[in-house]
C-alpha cells in the first residue's frame, strides 16, 4: 500500500515505522515545513492519506484529499464541529473518509463497556457519575476526542444527564470531564460511578502511542478503494 502522511509529529513518525515495518511504502510526508506537497500530484501517487495534524488544519487536509480522490483516514481531534461538513463533502466527490477519535483497539472495548455500564445503571440515578482524562502537556484540545465519544455514549443510555461539562460540576443533568495534562501520559481515561454505599470505576490506560498507530494504520488498509465515511465500529464488525 502506498501511502501519504500528513502531519510528521508524533503519531506521523510512529504510523512511518509501523507501515514501512509492514511492507508499506510511504509516498509523501507532510508537515508545516513542506505543505505545498500537499497537492494532486502527491496525493495521487497514494493508495490512501493518514492525516493526524491539529485541530485548525485537519479539515482542510481532509476536503483537499477528497477533492483528489485518495481516500483518508483521520485521527486529528478537536475539529469535529466540521464533521457534518465532511460528510457532505465526502457525498458531493464520492470520496472516502475514516474518521475515529481513538484508534486503538483497547479503547474501542473500552467504549463498549462503558456503553454497557451505563445501560445498567439506568435505574440507579443515586451514583454520581464523573469522568477523568489525563494526556501528556502537549495535547491542544480539551477535553479528549476520546472522552467526549465516552461522554456521548454514557448520554445516549442515561436519560437523566442532559450534557457533559469540562469542569467540576454538582448539576444533576451535568456530567463533569476533568482534564489533567501531566507531562508524557499518552492518555488515560476513567469513569466514576460513586455513591455513598460504593463506587465503581472503570479505567483505560494507553502505555504508548502505538495502539494508536497499528489502529490507523488498519483502517487505512481497510479504505483502500472504498467510498463512504466509515469509523472503527464499521471496522471492527
Ligand atoms: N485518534 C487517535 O487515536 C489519536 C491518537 C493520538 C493523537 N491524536 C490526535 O492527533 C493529532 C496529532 O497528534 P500528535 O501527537 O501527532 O501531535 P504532534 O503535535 O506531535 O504532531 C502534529 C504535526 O502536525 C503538523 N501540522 C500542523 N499543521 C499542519 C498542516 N496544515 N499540514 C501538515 N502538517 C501540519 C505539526 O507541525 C506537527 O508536526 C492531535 O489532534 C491528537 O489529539 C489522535
Amino acid at each position: 500500500m502506498k501511502i501519504a502522511l500528513i502531519g510528521y509529529g508524533k503519531m506521523g513518525k510512529t504510523i512511518d515505522q509501523l507501515a514501512q515495518a509492514a511492507g508499506h511504502q510511504v509516498v509523501a510526508r507532510i508537515d508545516v515545513g513542506n505543505q505545498g506537497d500537499l497537492s494532486a500530484e502527491s496525493l495521487t501517487s497514494a493508495d490512501v492519506a493518514i492525516e493526524f495534524t491539529r485541530p485548525e488544519s485537519a479539515f482542510n487536509n481532509i476536503v483537499t484529499c477528497l477533492e483528489n480522490g485518495v481516500p483518508v483516514v483521520s485521527g486529528t481531534t478537536g475539529w469535529l464541529d466540521r464533521l457534518e461538513e465532511a460528510k457532505q463533502l465526502v457525498e458531493k466527490y464520492q470520496g472516502g473518509l475514516f474518521y475515529a477519535s481513538n484508534y486503538s483497539i483497547g479503547v474501542n472495548i473500552f467504549f463498549a463497556i462503558n456503553k454497557q455500564l451505563a445501560k445498567l445503571m439506568k435505574r440507579y440515578d443515586q451514583y454520581g457519575i464523573s469522568m477523568e482524562e489525563i494526556h501528556h502537556t502537549q495535547k491542544l484540545d480539551a477535553p479528549s476526542g476520546t472522552a467526549i465519544t465516552l461522554a456521548e455514549g454514557i448520554l445516549g443510555e442515561l436519560s437523566y444527564k442532559k450534557s457533559w461539562v469540562n469542569e467540576p460540576s454538582q448539576q444533576d443533568e451535568e456530567l463533569p470531564i476533568i482534564s489533567k495534562r501531566i507531562d508524557k501520559v499518552p492518555g488515560t481515561h476513567t469513569i466514576r460511578y460513586n455513591s455513598p454505599i460504593d463506587n465503581i470505576t472503570i479505567t483505560h490506560t494507553a502505555h504508548s502511542r502505538e495502539g494508536f498507530a497499528r489502529g490507523a494504520l488498519a483502517a487505512a488498509e481497510w479504505m483502500v478503494g472504498k467510498q463512504g465515511f466509515y469509523g472503527m465500529e464499521d471496522m471492527l464488525s
